[in-house]
C-alpha cells in the first residue's frame, strides 16, 4: 500500500477475467519488451487472447496485478492493470532410473536380461512465463507479488518444482527470481533461429522424409525420448493438438518410404543405422513477435535483400526476414536421431520445416536445444537472430515431497539433451 498526499494506492493480485481485463492486459503487454531492453527489443502481439501462451497446457492460470487508487476524499476510485503473470503445470521427466528386467521399458533391449535401460522418473512441474510489469510501475514489488501468488497456486495443485526461462542478460528478471524468489540457475539451452527466405531450400537427395501419423510419432517419442529431461508425459496431447503440424522422420533413401513404412514398433525393433526426427508446431497462430528500435537504414537494407530474393528466387539469396513488423514463426521440437548421418538428416528436416514455414507465411523458424546437444550442428540458424544462452532457473517448491530415486532435481547435472515443450515456448 502506498499513501501520498491523502491518496491511497493498493496493488491487488487476482485471476485474469477475459471479459473485463483483455484490453487493459493487451495494452500493458504492448508496452513491455520481452527480455532486456536495448537498442533492439522484442515485443509480443497476443492476437487478442492474453492467455494464448498457456491455454494448451493441461492446467494453467493467469493473474493480473491491479492498482486501486483512492482519491483524497476516499470517494474516487481508479483501477488500472499494471502487471500480469502466466503459469502452467504438467507432468514431465526429471530423471531416470535403470530397469534390469526390461519391464515397462522405454527402449526395448535386444537382450532384456542383460541390458539395463533408463526409465523416466516423472514429477509435477510448474512453469512461469509472460511476467510483465508496466514500465511506469516497476521496482515497486509488483513482479515479486505476482510470482509469490503464482507459486501459491502451484503448491495448491501439487507441483514439486517451478521453473522459468529468461535471457541471461535480463538483469531484472534474473535478480528477481534468483535473489528474491529462491530460484537457482539450472540449464542454459540455446534458442536457434533460422530466417525464412523468399526461396525454397533444396533438400539433401540422399534422404527420404516420411511424415508419421500421431500414433507412430507417440510410440517413437515415448520409447526413445521419455527419459530426456522435461519430456511431457502427455506427449499424446501435444501431438494431437491442432497446432502440431506434423512429425517428420528422415532415413536413408532406399530403406523406407511412405509406402513401405512398417510402423514405429517394427522400425524401432530393427532401426536403420542413421535416422532423425523432428516435429513442427504452429506458433504463428498463437502469437506474433516484433523487433522494435531498428534504424531506418537497417530496415531499408533488410527490405532490399527481401525484394531481391523475391524477384530472383533461383539465386538463393540469404535475405533478411521481415521482423520489424509483427511476424509469426514455427517452432521445431522433439529433435532427435542416431547414427553417423543424423546431423545431416536434421539439417534436411530443418530445410523441410523452412519450406513449410515459407508456404505458411512465417518470418522465422525457431527451436531450442540443450547447450551440449550433439544434433545442434545440423540446425541452420543466424547468430544475430538466436540466443546462445537462454537461462532456465528452477526452484523446489516443497521439502515434503519424496526424493524417490532422483534426489533433488535442482542439483542434478545437465544431460546432453532436453525436451522443450512447444506449448511453453
Ligand atoms: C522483470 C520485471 C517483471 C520485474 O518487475 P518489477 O515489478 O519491477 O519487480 P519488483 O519491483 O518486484 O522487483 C523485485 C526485485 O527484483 C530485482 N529487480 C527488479 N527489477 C530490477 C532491475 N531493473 N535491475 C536489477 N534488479 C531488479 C530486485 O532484486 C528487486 O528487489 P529490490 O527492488 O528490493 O531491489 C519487469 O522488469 C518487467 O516487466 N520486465 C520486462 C518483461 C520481462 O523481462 N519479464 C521477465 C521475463 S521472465
Amino acid at each position: 500500500m502506498v499513501v501520498e498526499g491523502g491518496v491511497v494506492a493498493v496493488v491487488l493480485v487476482r485471476e485474469y477475467d477475459a471479459d473485463k481485463d483483455r484490453t487493459a492486459v493487451e495494452e500493458v503487454e504492448n508496452k513491455c519488451e520481452v527480455g532486456p531492453s536495448g537498442e533492439l527489443s522484442l515485443y509480443t502481439d497476443l492476437l487478442g487472447d492474453p492467455i494464448c501462451r498457456v491455454r494448451n497446457s493441461p492446467a494453467y492460470l493467469m493473474l493480473v496485478a491491479e492498482m486501486v487508487v483512492l482519491g483524497g476524499g476516499g470517494d474516487e476510485e481508479r483501477r488500472e492493470i499494471v502487471g500480469m503473470i502466466r503459469g502452467c503445470i504438467k507432468t514431465a521427466t526429471c530423471g531416470t532410473k535403470l530397469s534390469r528386467n526390461g519391464k515397462n521399458c522405454t527402449v526395448k533391449p535386444k537382450t532384456p536380461q542383460l541390458q539395463p535401460v533408463p526409465l523416466p522418473i516423472y514429477t509435477k512441474l510448474a512453469y512461469i512465463l509472460g511476467l510483465r510489469v508496466s514500465p511506469s510501475h516497476r521496482r515497486m514489488g509488483i513482479g515479486l507479488k505476482l510470482v509469490r501468488r503464482m507459486e501459491e497456486w502451484f503448491r495448491e495443485n501439487g507441483a514439486e518444482y517451478s521453473y522459468m526461462a529468461t535471457e541471461n542478460d535480463n538483469q531484472a528478471s534474473v535478480k528477481l527470481f534468483t535473489q528474491k524468489c529462491g530460484y537457482s540457475k539450472f540449464r542454459t539451452p540455446s534458442i536457434l533461429v533460422q530466417p525464412v527466405f523468399a526461396h525454397r531450400l533444396r533438400l539433401d537427395k540422399r534422404f527420404t522424409i516420411i511424415k508419421l501419423g500421431h500414433a507412430d510419432a507417440e510410440t517413437l517419442y515415448r520409447r526413445r525420448f521419455s527419459s530426456t529431461e522435461f519430456f511431457p508425459r502427455d506427449i499424446d496431447a501435444v501431438l494431437n493438438n491442432k497446432l502440431n503440424l506434423g512429425t517428420f522422420l528422415a532415413v536413408m533413401k532406399g530403406s523406407y518410404d511412405a509406402d513401405t513404412w512398417p510402423g514405429a514398433d517394427e522400425f524401432l525393433a530393427s532401426q536403420p543405422e542413421s535416422w532423425a526426427v523432428l516435429s513442427v508446431w504452429n506458433s504463428k497462430d498463437v502469437f506474433r513477435l516484433e523487433v522494435r528500435g531498428a534504424s531506418r537504414l537497417r530496415k531499408a537494407l533488410a527490405k532490399t535483400t527481401r525484394m531481391l530474393d523475391r524477384a530472383v528466387p533461383w539465386l538463393h539469396l540469404p535475405s533478411a526476414p521481415e521482423v520489424f513488423r509483427p511476424f509469426g514463426f514455427h517452432f521445431l521440437y522433439g529433435l532427435g536421431g542416431e547414427g553417423p548421418n543424423a546431423v545431416k538428416m536434421i539439417k534436411a528436416l530443418c530445410g523441410l520445416a523452412h519450406n513449410l514455414a515459407m508456404e505458411r507465411g512465417c518470418g522465422v523458424v525457431a527451436t531450442e536445444v540443450a547447450s551440449r546437444e550433439p544434433l545442434r550442428l545440423g540446425i541452420p540458424h543466424w547468430k544475430s537472430l538466436s540466443c546462445a544462452e537462454d537461462l532456465w532457473c528452477i526452484k523446489r517448491l516443497g521439502e515434503n515431497y519424496s526424493d524417490r530415486s532422483v534426489g533433488d532435481w535442482t542439483k542434478s547435472p545437465p544431460g546432453l539433451s532436453i525436451f522443450v515443450d512447444p506449448r511453453e515456448f
